[in-house]
């Protein structure tokens, strides 16, 4: 007699596990999650006393499982954020898995070791919203700009498209945009729904979006990092209508499971991982340092945080990139939301705080978003322009370009001096390390899938 591995599952989970009501798994999304780990999330309908993950390396073969107790949820959600972590797994090998109560089993790759030379992609995308009648489309509201052309893909269909080409998505904040959900009412685009209880307008969003990424998230881990969207509550409107799940990075911290624990960060704030020879961090840029634009009394207005005690996030970014054993990994490449070095209003706060850090450590390259345009600058420390070839000081990209419901922003004239290429298209960006040396990057336009500007970064290295 055999057993079908979705019997074999149903099986097991009856026999180890006490189930919710309505358990089946919805936007399932994995993640790195330290040497041999991963991250796998999903969502319910009801609250999951044990979440389990079966897995294992054939598809006919789920004979392992990991689970938790980590099933949370908060007011205004309609759902519950399960998270299950995988640990003790083989280097760049691929595995299959499925949520208990699924009925498709899915499969991802684990990260190489650090300091594995194979070249590998990495697509990185800014500040992307929900797409469709709810968010981007082509058409817009009473005052909105940019909306698709006919036949255009989105970002998220061009992610799809080419989700074979790279290992995994960067999302370096600006998350669904569901706190636009009052703008997009005021503005005529959608209807609004027959409720006072607003926080339905926005958890309805926020899930669309999540339902939308998942076949990109539920095969290839999607990291992300923390925007002011998380946190905001002027709607992008009037400071009319807040919701208590939009507040405080609310639905952020409850529905990503970053490697924070493994690399002793911080929930989703501030966490690093290694692939290869690259060593990546992730910082945020909204709160947890001195003059933060969301804290109480920045000028973001946002009156978020602070998550921890003063001078944790910079301790712990500064022991971080001290720690880095450029032999393994000599790329270090740090993703945080807000830029500094663009053409148009910036952080200088963020640049109080970061760069120092940046040039002392000798970090290569600086992704950041926000700003809902692409613009590549040259290598800077401290204002000053260095060229791709050997700087001394980080390289800087800002793309914030993937798309949302409000459109594409136009950066005034002149550019600053730093700047060496400016896109006002929607497109995410392509990352190949092709080896301790070359690193190049992508513009990749979402509508046709056409690349827009490339750039080389050189590095005097042995390896
Ligand atoms: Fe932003």
């Amino acid at each position: 007699m055999s057993f079908s591995v979705k019997t074999v599952a149903s099986i097991l989970a009856f026999a180890f596990l006490t189930l919710a009501d309505d358990c089946s798994p919805i936007q399932i999304r994995i993640a790195y999650a330290g040497p041999g780990g991963m991250a796998v999330s999903w969502n319910t309908n009801d609250r999951m006393p044990e979440p389990t993950v079966f897995y294992g390396q054939s598809k006919n073969k789920l004979d392992r499982r990991a689970s938790s107790r980590i099933s949370t949820t908060y007011p205004t959600s309609s759902t519950y954020n399960n998270h299950v972590t995988i640990v003790g797994l083989e280097p760049a090998t691929t595995y299959y898995y499925m949520p208990q109560c699924g009925t498709q089993t899915y499969s991802f790759v684990t990260a190489p070791d650090a300091g594995d030379k194979n070249a590998f992609q990495f697509a990185m995308v800014g500040d992307l919203g929900t797409m469709g009648p709810d968010g981007l489309s082509t058409t817009v509201g009473t005052g909105a700009a940019n909306p698709l052309k006919p036949g255009e893909l989105t970002t998220i269909d061009s992610l799809q498209a080419m989700k074979s080409s790279y290992k995994f998505v960067w999302h370096v904040g600006d998350i669904a945009y569901a706190d636009y959900w009052l703008k997009e009412e005021q503005q005529g685009y959608v209807k609004p729904l027959n409720t006072t209880d607003h926080g339905k307008e926005y958890d309805k969003i926020l899930n669309e979006f999540y339902n939308e990424i998942e076949e990109i998230s539920q095969d290839t881990p999607y990291m992300v990092g923390v925007g002011n969207h998380e946190a905001n509550c002027d709607n992008g409107a009037n400071l009319t209508v807040c919701v208590p799940g939009q507040l405080n990075f609310t639905g952020y911290r409850h529905h990503w499971n970053m490697p924070s624990q493994p690399s002793n960060g911080l929930e989703n704030f501030w966490f690093s991982w290694d692939f290869g020879i690259v060593h990546f961090v992730q910082f945020s840029t909204e709160t947890d340092f001195p003059n933060a634009p969301d804290e109480p009394g920045g000028k973001g207005a946002e009156d978020a945080g602070p998550f921890a005690p003063p001078g944790t996030q910079l301790a712990w970014l500064k022991n971080d990139l001290a720690s880095v054993d450029r032999n393994k990994t000599p790329w270090v490449i740090v993703g945080g939301h807000r830029p500094w070095y663009v053409s148009q209003s910036e952080c200088t706060e963020c640049q109080a705080a970061f760069e120092p850090l940046l040039l002392q450590y000798g970090v290569d390259l600086v992704l950041n978003g926000h700003k809902h345009f692409y613009e590549r600058e040259s290598a800077i420390a401290k204002g000053v322009a260095q060229e791709l070839d050997n700087p001394t000081a980080p390289w800087y990209i800002v793309n914030g370009a993937a798309g949302h419901y409000d459109g594409l922003d136009v950066p005034p004239l002149p550019l600053v001096n730093t700047s060496r290429k400016i896109i006002i298209e929607y497109g995410w960006s392509l990352f190949t390390v092709h080896n301790c040396t070359h690193l190049t990057t992508e513009f990749i336009a979402s509508g046709n899938g056409s690349v827009l500007d490339t750039a080389t970064l050189y590095k005097d290295c042995t390896c």
